[in-house]
């Protein structure tokens, strides 16, 4: 029986629980031509929760292009992920046919290599091609959508937004001009560095700003977390009573990716019926089994970032500046304590979710209560 459980990676039928109020408005806007802007801390499920609402939406004849900013080196890339799919998306009409490939390239002012691979179109674009032809392959792709969206609902979705800024300085404002002159198109962008998500989005001079909704998804209530893992656990043919799949939500949560992590381990251990004690060697076994990658971050931190990350792990606080807590680790001045935790923030090692700042990953802060 293969673990019914699942982390570290989109999620998709059966493996996707709740969010049915995220995915109707993620729906509803997309068929409406609405701008939207998704923003969790990493790990909520932002890409499982897009890549079901386009499912939907294309299901019910929309064309959805969807990108992702994560890992691309420079626009040359973008632009040729953003052709790829536009080529490929399932509302569009060329994919179906290779004749379709030159009344496509027709559609697009630069000329990008084509090379096939049977009936199956590879586009390129040089990193060469000046900055200008690059741009107007995102415009042209945007163009096409925004004539698309004359009969059907068109999605423009990009993932991992905070990024664009790393591919091309001009790019945010690139997006914003066009979503000003195709409101018919419905732009969604998704992002996890809140900080960096505020700077293109969220705050007033932001060159984003004003012109979407925003969701912020928040943890998936521990209640529909629970009475997930108890139906995947009977999809493995195993019991996990109701009590310890809360127990597993309350050790783990609230990242969902991090209780399906426990829940995997979890299983992988147990016999038929799940027991307490499986719960505890889960536990163990995940904290073990990222043990070596969390003492090479740990090891990377300044000796101050250390001492406030153990301290955290320790004694979760609201107050950090506060005397006692500087006390503890050594700090001096509230701005010292400010240059060590900041840093941490922004790593996403330490989350200051609900007003108390705690370290992120519940095996990390076991490794470390662990430690002397
Ligand atoms: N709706 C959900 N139901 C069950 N598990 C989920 C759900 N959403 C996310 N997860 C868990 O979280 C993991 C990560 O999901 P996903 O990649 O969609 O998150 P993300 O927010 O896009 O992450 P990142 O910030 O790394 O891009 C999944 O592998 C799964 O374990
Ligand atoms: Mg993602």
């Amino acid at each position: 029986m293969p673990n019914p459980y699942h982390y570290g990676s989109p999620v998709t039928g059966d493996q996707f629980a709740g969010r049915h109020t995220e995915q109707r408005a993620l729906t509803d806007r997309m068929r409406d031509g609405i701008n939207v802007v998704v923003v969790s801390p990493r790990r909520y499920g932002k890409t499982s929760l897009l890549n079901r609402a386009a499912e939907r939406v294309e299901g019910a004849g929309a064309v959805v292009v969807s990108v992702t900013a994560m890992g691309v080196a420079d626009m040359a890339s973008f632009a040729t992920q953003m052709l790829a799919q536009v080529y490929r998306a399932k509302g569009g009409k060329w994919h179906r046919t290779k004749q379709a490939v030159p009344e496509f390239l027709k559609r697009i002012r630069v000329t990008p290599t084509v090379t096939f691979d049977g009936d199956h179109p590879t586009f390129s674009l040089t990193p060469s091609m000046t900055p200008a032809d690059l741009h107007s392959v995102v415009s042209d792709v945007y163009e096409l959508l925004a004539e698309l969206s004359e009969r059907k609902p068109a999605v423009l979705v990009v993932d991992e937004f905070q990024d664009v800024l790393g591919i091309g300085a001009h790019l945010p404002a690139l997006f914003k001009s066009l979503a000003d002159r195709h409101p018919t198109v419905s732009l969604v962008v998704a992002g996890s560095k809140r900080h960096v998500m505020q700077q293109l989005v969220l705050d007033e001079a932001a060159p984003l700003y004003g012109m979407s909704t925003t969701l912020a998804l928040s943890a998936i209530p521990a209640e529909e977390m629970s009475d997930f893992l108890v139906r995947r656990a009977i999809a493995g043919e195993k019991e996990l009573p109701v009590a310890l799949a809360d127990r597993i939500v309350e050790m783990a949560g609230p990242v969902p990716n991090d209780i399906q992590y426990l829940a995997y381990e979890v299983y992988g251990t147990a016999g038929q019926t799940i027991t307490a004690r499986d719960v505890d060697t889960g536990m163990r076994l995940a904290v073990e089994h990222e043990s070596d990658f969390n003492a090479w971050r740990f090891d990377a931190l300044a000796a101050g970032q250390r001492r406030v990350l153990k301290q955290l792990a320790d004694l979760p606080t609201a107050q950090p500046y506060s005397d006692d807590f500087r006390q503890a680790v050594h700090v001096r001045s509230p701005g010292s304590l400010r240059n060590a935790l900041n840093p941490l923030v922004e790593q996403d090692l330490v989350s200051p979710a609900g007003g108390t700042y705690r370290v992120t990953s519940p095996y990390f802060a076991a490794w470390l209560r662990a430690r002397p």
